[in-house]
């Protein structure tokens, strides 16, 4: 049929691109699939990002599986965030089955069963890989937005932060941070009122109990070394496979504040530690998070800005991020707005609501002759989408209802077996999984307490035996104080970012 060829010619050329590409599958036209009609997506424009969306079960974690082996094929590291717990099955080859082989047969590239490199990660006491990061390193203001603090409050956890850094003391858990807020306007109020002004005791109580909330979601867990080091997520195996992070979120679901600040502070420390990336024409790393409107469901404000500055400046440092979600408008526009490729499942039309978000979603796509949008939206199949991906010259490719490759690996989870044994083997669980808790700002400042108070009692008896004396001479208990506290504090501590990676990231 003319028409078909018409189609074909359209879509490969609009696929065909100079550099490297990953193969998704092919184009469909009235509901068939033209073979060897092959929808791409061009490695360079990956650090554009994505969306993913699309009602339960129509195949958005699978074409997420997808896109993380392919990458993972060309020597990209990817990090998934798997909220489900659904994706572990990465690490072992797909069983085929007889749809799968049909499946490709009809797209025109050969199916093959493969397994992939993976380390699993975790926020939590769950098996794997302990992703933390230190109260300093997550800085003061991020740590104040995360806790939704007010202007006063935020200056105040700025001052703190300060003080510790003059003073060396280690802000590592929440235990430190608590600690040096009492101490803050209880012994340490003169000392600090000196040189930081005064700070009101109300403020840091209603601190202290933002910091107790954090903790109840789960933060303690969080905040801490061993800190992990993003590079960590860039490696690759040998046979030059990128790895694939699973961290699995399971038990974060209802804890949306730890999650999000966890995300955050995530991407303010790749952003502050990548390089600057020239146009290599590759990621760097590819980050996916399923589930995605838990991260912005219960943003504040000040977050949102924060997440939307974040998407927008981490393009420059070759991290591409997807967010996989059933509805595009689970994502705020803003973020929306920047994201260069676009996988839509297909979607759901129960009610006027439904019928127009679709209509919304159909104008979101660029036009094409071969397609009604919004009718198409409705009737593709489980493992079809409409994708419209950027060619490398920054512009959308031919809107395409694509049947979608399987993917190579289990496309269900590990066995409990399969999974211990691939937490057995990882160096990296043996890096950052022994509990440490050095000497930080909690014990420093107790031991300084415990010191003053001892001084305080020696310095009173040596007075109360100098006016027996009868002497004149009297040495100020805040001097000792001061002397004190040169001595005890000289832990050889770097704090590795004080003001924090989003102080520098915002400069
Ligand atoms: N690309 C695909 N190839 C083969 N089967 C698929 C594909 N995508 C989806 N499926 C089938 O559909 C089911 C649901 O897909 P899934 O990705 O879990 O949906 P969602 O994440 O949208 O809820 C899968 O278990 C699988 O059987
Ligand atoms: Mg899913």
């Amino acid at each position: 049929m003319a028409d078909t060829q018409a189609f074909f010619d359209y879509i490969t050329t609009g696929n065909t691109f100079k550099g490297d590409a990953i193969i998704m599958g092919a184009a469909m036209l009235d509901g068939e699939t033209v073979t060897n009609a092959l929808v791409k997506i061009p490695l360079k424009t990956i650090n554009r990002h994505g969306l993913i969306a699309g009602a339960t079960g129509t195949g958005k974690t699978k074409t997420l599986q997808v896109l993380a082996e392919n990458l993972s094929e060309k020597g990209i590291p990817v990090l998934l965030m798997d909220m489900k717990g659904d994706l572990s099955g990465i690490a072992q080859p797909s069983p085929g089955h007889p749809k799968i082989d049909e499946r490709h047969e009809k797209i025109g590239i050969p199916f093959e069963a493969k397994k992939f490199p993976v380390e699993i990660l975790s926020l939590s006491e769950q098996k794997g890989v302990r992703m933390r990061a230190t109260v300093s390193e997550f800085g003061p203001v991020l740590l104040s937005r995360i806790m939704d603090l007010s202007e006063t409050q935020s200056g105040i956890v700025s001052v703190i932060f300060k003080y510790c850094d003059d003073n060396k003391l280690p802000l590592l858990d929440l235990k430190d941070f608590k600690k040096i807020l009492q101490y803050s306007t209880d012994e340490g109020k003169d000392e600090l009122s000196k040189d930081y002004g005064r700070i009101s005791s109300a403020s840091t109580g209603a601190i202290l109990r933002k910091v107790v909330e954090l903790e109840q979601q789960g933060g303690d867990l969080f905040f801490g070394e061993k800190s992990f080091d993003t590079d960590d997520l860039l490696r690759i195996d040998e046979n030059g496979m990128g790895y694939i992070n699973i961290l699995r979120l399971t038990d974060i679901q209802d804890r949306p504040k730890l999650f999000s600040t966890f995300m955050l502070s995530l991407l303010a420390e790749i952003y502050a530690t990548f390089p600057e990336q020239g146009d290599s024409g590759r990621p760097e790393l590819v980050i996916f998070i399923d589930e995605a409107h838990l991260i912005f469901n219960e943003a504040s404000k000040a977050l949102l800005n924060q997440i939307e500055s974040i998407v927008k400046l981490i393009r420059s440092k070759g991290v591409g991020l997807y967010f996989v979600t059933q509805n595009p408008t689970d994502v705020p526009e803003a973020v929306l707005s920047q994201l260069g490729l676009k996988i839509q499942h297909a979607l759901r039309a129960f009610t006027a609501k439904d019928r127009k978000a679709i209509k919304l979603t159909a104008e979101n796509y660029p036009i094409s002759e071969y397609y009604k949008t919004d009718e198409v939206l409705t009737s593709l199949g489980i493992g079809e989408a409409l994708i419209s991906a950027l060619n490398e010259k920054g512009i959308p490719t031919p809107l395409a209802a694509t049947m979608l490759r399987a993917p190579m690996s289990r496309m269900d989870v590990l066995e409990d077996q399969e999974l211990k044994e691939l937490i057995t083997d990882s160096k990296l669980v043996r890096k950052y999984n022994e509990e440490i808790d050095r000497e930080s700002a909690y014990e420093l400042l107790n031991k300084k307490i415990e010191i003053a108070d001892r001084e305080e009692a020696k310095e009173k008896a040596k007075e109360e035996r100098e006016a027996a004396s009868r002497s004149t001479s009297r040495s100020r208990s805040t001097r000792t104080r001061q002397s004190t506290l040169v001595k005890t504090l000289t832990s050889p501590t770097v704090i590795r970012s004080v003001l924090g990676i989003l102080g520098k990231m915002m400069r």
